[in-house]
């Protein structure tokens, strides 16, 4: 495996590396494959992302998944995709250690809804609408602004640039999603969450159905084709585009035939013709009673999408999203084509991705904190529920001694123990809260610098 010895420290081989290294800040998410908590090495100050490999109590050793997205991220380490520092095996466990970065884009997207009840309306309504009783005369929902054009811009590109390095690689992702793209308050983007990719080489064992999350799901899975390829992943970026742009999920469908019930209205149902998609009506489930919407017009697929003249998305990307929301898949862009689109070419993004403008740094910024503000006002709030639940097992407690004429007990200390213990992971440092405490400082400081405190 290229490159597997240089960023890759095996704990045994290389201390003080291993889990006392890390002191665990929160845990930043929890999804099929395992538990990713915000800890700090004490050895460089770096914050960093320990993701803890759930196993399978079931498997003898390391679960397949663990190594697939291990060997992944090591063949396919780039500026773009989330950054390998180390991996530790101990106590049983395996710990995936990445780059800290603020935000994933799911967050970013959930907090700008939060501070705008237009964009959550409009949201909800989208998400709500049956598919087959929205009429297009139907009136316009409040104008929701998006992220800032040159932000979307930047992203795409810098999303466009990891899938093409996975891409050349011969890797496919299979679960880009909001939620799987890292961003950081210096406007860097980079793609995560690995696990489910695996490579394209040839011959393919059939892949499994269930993989992209619905809403950024090709309609070729939807239809059950097998294999299926590297255009999964820029259908799912064209989504992405969309939803960065108009803060609308484009395709919220809530099962497979809603989604693909929305993609057909929103660009039209695939005929299977040499102008649009031959084959189609080949898949496993197609069905030739579907409901024929025919292609909107250009105003119509961008008001589909929520996207309106005042979001500003100019020819040129509106021409790059339509080729990356092609319904046929053989006839998508690909990601180097894409990298090369005019939308792109007639700005210098080198610069764009590299540095974001002062504005974009701030905003990023204020999300990042909000965020963790946010997070740590809930764990705030559960201390307190602890606490409350600790002081009524104390009262019951003591008032169960008084009605037993007993005065002191090691039973009153079991119980106690039972409340306190909850939610801990004996794998990390117990100095964690001790050292949230230095960051919560800092963070109040900068929450009062962006004025957040107000908001
Ligand atoms: N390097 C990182 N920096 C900051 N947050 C991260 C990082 N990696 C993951 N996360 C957070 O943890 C969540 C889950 O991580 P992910 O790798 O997608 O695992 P899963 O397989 O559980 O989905 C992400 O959605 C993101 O919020
Ligand atoms: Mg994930």
């Amino acid at each position: 495996m290229a490159g597997a010895s240089a960023p890759v420290q095996a704990s045994s081989s290389a201390p003080p590396s291993g889990l006392g290294r890390y002191v665990k800040l929160e845990k930043l998410g929890e999804g099929n494959y395992g538990c990713v908590y915000k800890a700090r090495d004490i050895v460089t100050g770096q914050l960093v992302a320990l993701k803890k490999i759930k196993l399978d109590e079931e498997d003898d050793g390391v679960p397949s998944t663990a190594l697939r997205e291990v060997a992944l991220l090591l063949d396919c380490q780039h500026k773009h995709i989330a950054k390998l520092e180390q991996v530790i095996m101990e106590r049983g466990q395996i710990y995936l250690v990445f780059e800290y970065m603020d935000l994933d884009l799911r967050r970013y997207l959930d907090n700008i809804h939060a501070a705008n009840p237009a964009a959550a309306a409009a949201a909800a309504a989208a998400a709500s609408a049956s598919i087959a009783i929205v009429p297009s005369h139907a009136p316009l929902p409040p104008f929701v602004p998006g992220l800032p054009m040159p932000l979307v811009k930047s992203y795409v590109y810098q999303i466009l640039l990891g899938v093409e390095h996975m891409h050349s690689r011969r890797h496919l992702h299979r679960d880009l999603k909001p939620q799987n793209l890292l961003i950081d308050r210096r406007g860097r983007m980079q793609i995560a969450d690995l696990g489910l990719a695996r490579a394209i080489a040839m011959p393919m064992p059939p892949v499994t159905h269930e993989v992209a999350t619905l809403w950024y799901r090709p309609p070729e899975i939807l239809l059950g084709s097998k294999p299926y390829s590297s255009p999964v992943d820029i259908w799912a970026i064209g989504t992405i585009m969309a939803e960065m742009i108009s803060l609308t999920p484009s395709f919220p469908g809530d099962s497979e035939i809603d989604t693909l019930f929305r993609i057909f209205r929103a660009r039209g149902t695939p005929v299977p013709d040499d102008s649009c998609w031959p084959g189609v009506d080949a898949l496993p489930d197609w069905h030739a009673t579907f409901p024929k919407w025919s292609r909107p017009s250009t105003e119509g697929r961008l008001r589909a999408l929520h996207i309106r003249p005042e979001h500003g998305l100019d020819a040129d990307g509106i021409d790059l999203l339509d080729q990356m929301l092609e319904l046929n898949p053989a006839r998508r862009i690909s990601a180097r084509r894409a990298l090369q689109h005019a939308w792109f070419t007639k700005d210098n993004m080198h610069n764009l991705s590299l540095a974001s403008d002062s504005d974009l740094k701030s905003q990023a910024e204020k999300v990042a904190i909000h965020a963790t503000l946010q997070a740590k006002k809930k764990r705030a709030e559960k201390l307190k529920k602890t606490q409350e639940a600790k002081r009524l097992a104390k009262q019951q407690q003591q008032q169960k001694q008084h009605a037993n004429g007993m005065d002191d007990g090691e039973e009153e200390e079991e119980e106690l123990d039972e409340v306190e213990g909850e939610d801990e992971d004996e794998g990390f440092h117990p100095g964690g809260d001790i050292r949230m405490q230095d960051d919560d400082e800092e963070l109040m400081q900068a929450a009062a610098d962006n004025d957040l405190l107000s908001q």
